[in-house]
């Protein structure tokens, strides 16, 4: 099969963000488009040359095509073996555990996480290194900075693979493996969790809700938790991927899966009911009556992680996003291990499990994870919730009780103002970042403020500092605002307003958290004067 030099010309117009580089569906179809993305990877990374490659997507429209194309440029480059998820599936934890597991120089994730897809709809590519990571910024920026004076690319031309049928193939001199792509990912999950006691749990009738969306993590929760675990078959719903999502928006929070919120407050709820997004690395947890937030979801696995078969020597330490509620500082002091606060973005939770200075690690944005792989991890979450449950014996209800009880409990809420103009959300931003010096001292929603900063991070691992993470507004334990501009949104600027609040008697434990952070929230709204500049008397989206 001949390679051949293809001339081109640059077509990035922007650098891949955190989460990749993510376009409409259009774009990612222009000619040379992709190729040239591709292709300046491998200029910029030489040592994927020879060297093993993993490729797997969501299943979303386009994955299939797209996963040709990287083929074809991946074995004209000297790629020794690339190793695919049948069907072109790989979830985003699956894929970062075998570029770990089988040690390969890097893998292409074929997603845009739980944006809508469909030919209207988002693409997505993610570029993650050996040992499983998200490529570093400097590195996303040579490559950006490459694909802007790009003149050729390299292409394999004439051969297909069959990326339905697992074995080995081979395209030029490149081994294609196609591989099942729940396979390894399920056989860590049994090294990590109890199964035999899940599964005695199920059969003592405990009942598992789990909605994958149609998306990617399907056929990984029909495996796990039907096959292997013994639950009906109809504990997964929507477990077959679809090229759109079957036209749904698979993020699991409490608007896009509503219908798990009502199902947990109605007549017969399950004891454990769950989801995950598009790529499988986000999570939402719910029990009888109860919705977990993802800082409390956090919070009370770090408490319980020594119970699970793979924990059982204990945590070396906690990270959570600047943002996420400190209810798992609480647990950190507890159990006496540190307690790392990281700006946003899983990027720098990797650095610190890469040092093993970190067992679990969260975003309140509904990610989880631990030193497993590289990526938060949905289905990781669902079943340590699981074990939890069946390890313990009791129910949601009672370990959040328990858990409130002995550490106290953080109200958390965030809320977003969607497509903004940029200086709308700038100004918003300057109206606080003007304020600061003088808040110390000052009460705030009645409590007095004991810190107001722009937050920065000085990563322990390499001494990098990242600097302008948000601006953050404490009053002690007792409460905290923080205000960020998203970036990772397509349209607009989004302003992030993060609210929490903590109590610990007895008779707070449990209020409507919209209730308990109202009055911050007005505070915030006065001080940033977010309506008068922007016009929103309430935000888009509250989770
Ligand atoms: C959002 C979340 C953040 C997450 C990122 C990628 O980023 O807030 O926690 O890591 O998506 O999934 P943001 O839009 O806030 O920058
Ligand atoms: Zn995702």
């Amino acid at each position: 099969m001949p390679i051949r030099d293809i001339q081109t010309k640059p077509y990035l117009d922007q650098k891949a963000g955190t989460a990749g580089l993510r376009k409409k569906v259009a774009v990612f179809q222009q000619p040379h488009y992709l190729e040239n993305y591709l292709q300046s990877i491998f200029d910029c990374v030489p040592e994927l040359k020879d060297g093993i490659l993993v490729i797997g997507g969501d299943g979303r429209y386009h994955n299939r095509d797209a996963i040709q194309t990287t083929a074809a440029i991946a074995a004209a480059n000297g790629i020794a073996r690339l190793i695919i998820g049948q069907g072109g599936l790989l979830s985003t934890p699956a894929a970062s555990m075998l570029i770990r597991n089988r040690r390969a120089a890097g893998g292409f994730l074929l997603t845009a996480s739980h944006n809508p897809a469909g030919p209207d709809g988002d693409f997505g590519i993610k570029f993650n290194v050996a040992g499983g990571g998200q490529a570093s910024e400097s590195l996303t920026s040579r490559i950006f900075e490459h694909s802007k004076t790009i003149a050729r690319y390299r292409r394999l031309d004439g051969g297909t693979i069959d990326i339905d049928r697992r074995g080995e193939q081979h395209l030029g001199s490149t081994v294609v493996e196609i591989v099942d792509c729940v396979e390894d990912y399920a056989a860590l999950m049994q090294q990590l969790f109890d199964f035999e006691r899940i599964r005695d749990w199920l059969k003592r009738g405990a009942r598992l809700r789990f909605d994958a969306m149609h998306a990617v993590t399907g056929p990984y929760a029909r495996r796990i938790f039907v096959e292997q675990l013994g639950a009906p078959p109809d504990s997964v719903m929507n477990a077959v991927p679809l090229e759109d999502f079957g036209g749904g928006h698979p993020d699991p929070n409490l608007i896009h899966a509503k219908h798990l919120a009502e199902l947990a407050h109605g007549d017969d709820a399950p004891d454990l009911i769950a989801a995950s997004d598009g790529d499988g690395d986000r999570n939402m947890i719910l029990g009888r009556g109860i919705f977990i937030s993802p800082g409390d979801s956090l919070a009370m696995l770090a408490a319980n992680l020594p119970l699970l078969p793979g924990y059982r020597d204990g945590l070396r330490g906690i990270a959570r996003s600047m943002p996420t509620c400190r209810a798992a500082d609480q647990v950190a002091k507890a159990l006496k291990v540190p307690l790392h606060e990281t700006p946003t973005g899983w990027k720098f939770f990797c650095n610190l499990l890469d040092a093993g200075q970190v067992t679990i690690c969260g975003e309140e944005s509904f990610g989880t994870s631990s030193s497993h792989t590289r990526e938060k991890d949905g289905l990781w979450a669902v079943l340590a919730w699981a074990n939890v449950l069946a390890a313990t014996g009791k129910s949601m209800q009672e370990i959040a009780d328990t858990h409130w009880t002995r550490f106290g409990r953080h109200y958390f809420a965030r809320h977003d103002y969607e497509e903004l103009a940029a200086p709308q959300a700038e100004a918003v931003m300057q109206a606080v970042a003007a304020e600061l010096a003088t808040l110390p001292g000052r009460a705030f929603a009645d409590l007095p403020v004991t810190l107001a900063d722009e937050f920065s991070y000085r990563d322990p691992t390499d001494g990098s500092i990242a600097s302008g993470q948000g601006l953050r507004i404490v009053c002690g334990d007792e409460a905290r605002v923080v205000l960020r501009l998203s970036g990772t949104g397509t349209r607009g600027a989004t302003l992030r307003v993060y609210l929490e609040r903590y109590v610990r008697e007895a008779a707070s434990l449990h209020w409507k958290t919209a209730d308990a952070v109202a009055p911050l929230a007005g505070a915030i709204d006065r001080l940033a004067r977010i309506a008068e500049l922007t016009g929103r008397r309430v935000p888009d989206v509250v989770t």
